[in-house]
């Protein structure tokens, strides 16, 4: 009999090593070494001959493909991210904390495609609390199927007893498959598996969506190898505290990863957010200080949103810095910026700043509005509702251009701004005397401090 050959995997990164280690020498995480056994005992290895090969390598110029069609999913916002919908043959991977809604989004849009046949195997929850789950929803697509299955062989027999036409794994790290003796969620058992679901999406054409999840530091658990296997990976994420969700392509073979869906978590399932300007402005019915409108952009989507400051006298010695949406190193670059250029004594104030709807903004276009909403509240005096801005603060109190700011401007526009603040670096090119709305230039801090008070 074979020896049982088994080798050690890091569960952080996927790294292999013949003997355990404390410290993975890949990805510098501690303890996270387990063996795994990664071969039968019993299976005679097989040599290859030349005849179980075969592929023959073609010319690029005389490899034909159709013209893609997309599978329409009924979902608007996930249509976009995916690029215009499902590409058959593809193997699209959701990752997403546990509890943000991933298994809510999959089995609405598997009960909304009501023209297909989809099945969703399930490994984590009952049949019972998908059919709640599918009640609350309230949408009923007869072709829906449920699977309560863990075992890729037996999975494997469903699909071809039924033929559907999408396939729905939750999660994959659920699946286990008896070619290896390791347990399910293992970084072999995960390879594994997703290897399987991908090379029968790719000989059936059938397209098959996994759920992944995700480890505490934001990762997609197991391995990176899982979000190289797959064609298309997507993030959906948003504060557990607010109906926001944001679902971002992370990696797209077949679009953009610049696409950004949006939806609103209901007690009826997700809803879709098709213009998310209106939502991440909260309404305000008198003026109010320290809130300012930034123009910003995410993904490829022109937004509108809050930014809030409370700035007041530190109680104690060293003041408070909090930030919720925004990177606080920025922040705090922003607040040493106002003091230095400006005269704003911010060394001596706690500082608390927040972005409307416990969305995550990166794009540095927001700086603008940060300034005047400290400014604002520092000094208590509101702003006009009727103004926003958008533009880069640098470490010199320059304020630089940003991307895309027709779009930016139009979107204003559309929202009945009056007035938008923006870098006079990003003037040029704009006609001026076309929009509706008063632009506005800034060079300097100093000149867009003088201009808002
Ligand atoms: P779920 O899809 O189970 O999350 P995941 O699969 O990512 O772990 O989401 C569950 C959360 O969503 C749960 O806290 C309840 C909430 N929810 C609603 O608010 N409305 C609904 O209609 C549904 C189905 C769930
Ligand atoms: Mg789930």
């Amino acid at each position: 009999m074979a020896k049982t050959k088994t080798t050690f995997f890091c569960q952080n990164c996927g790294n292999q090593s013949s003997k355990w280690l404390g410290k993975c020498p890949a990805c510098g995480e501690w303890n996270t070494y387990v063996e795994e056994v990664i071969s039968k005992p019993d299976k005679k290895h097989k040599k290859y001959q030349a005849e179980d090969f075969k592929s023959i390598p073609t010319p690029v110029k005389e490899i034909t493909y159709e013209k893609e069609t997309r599978v329409d999913t009924r979902s608007e916002e996930l249509n976009r991210v995916l690029g215009g919908g499902i590409v058959p043959g593809s193997i699209v991977l959701i990752g997403g904390e546990p509890g943000i809604g991933k298994s809510t989004l999959l089995l609405q849009v598997a009960l909304n495609m009501s023209k297909s046949k989809i099945l969703y195997v399930s490994g984590e929850e009952s049949n019972q609390q998908l059919k709640m789950r599918a009640d609350r929803i309230g949408i009923n697509n007869p072709d829906c199927y449920i699977l309560n299955e863990t075992f890729t062989g037996e999975i494997f027999r469903h699909i071809g007893e039924m033929g559907p036409d999408i396939i729905i794994i939750d999660s994959i790290q659920t699946l286990y498959t008896d070619s290896l003796e390791s347990s399910a969620g293992s970084i072999s058992q995960i390879r594994e598996t997703a290897g399987e679901l991908q090379r029968f999406a790719k000989t059936t054409n059938i397209p098959v969506i996994l759920i992944g999840h995700i480890t505490k530091d934001g990762s997609l658990a197991g391995p990176k190898l899982l979000e190289h296997m797959v064609d298309t990976v997507l993030q959906f994420e948003g504060d557990r505290h607010y109906g926001f969700r944001i679902l971002r392509s992370v990696k797209n073979r077949f679009g953009s990863t610049s696409e950004l869906g949006i939806f609103e978590m209901q007690s009826g399932g997700l809803r879709e957010v098709s213009n998310p300007s209106e939502l991440l402005l909260s309404q305000r019915d008198e003026d109010m200080s320290g809130v300012a409108i930034a123009a910003m952009i995410e993904g490829q989507r022109p937004m509108l949103i809050e930014t809030q400051a409370l700035v007041g006298p530190a109680a104690y010695g060293t003041p408070q810095r909090s930030s919720t949406g925004f990177d606080l190193r920025r922040m705090n670059m922003l607040l040493a910026v106002l003091e230095k250029r400006s005269g704003f004594k911010m060394s001596t104030k706690d500082v608390f700043l927040n972005i409307a709807g416990g969305i995550r903004v990166d794009d540095p276009a927001i700086d603008l509005a940060v300034v005047a909403a400290v400014l604002s509240s520092a000094e208590d005096m509101a702003i006009s509702d009727n103004i926003c801005f958008a533009g880069e603060v640098g470490l010199s109190g320059e304020i630089r251009a940003v991307s895309r700011i027709e779009s930016r401007i139009s979107e204003a526009e559309k929202l009945g701004f009056e007035r938008i603040m923006i870098s006079r670096y990003n003037i040029k090119g704009i006609d001026k005397k076309q929009a509706k709305i008063e632009i506005i230039p800034v060079g300097k801090v100093q000149d867009f401090v003088e201009k808002l008070l």
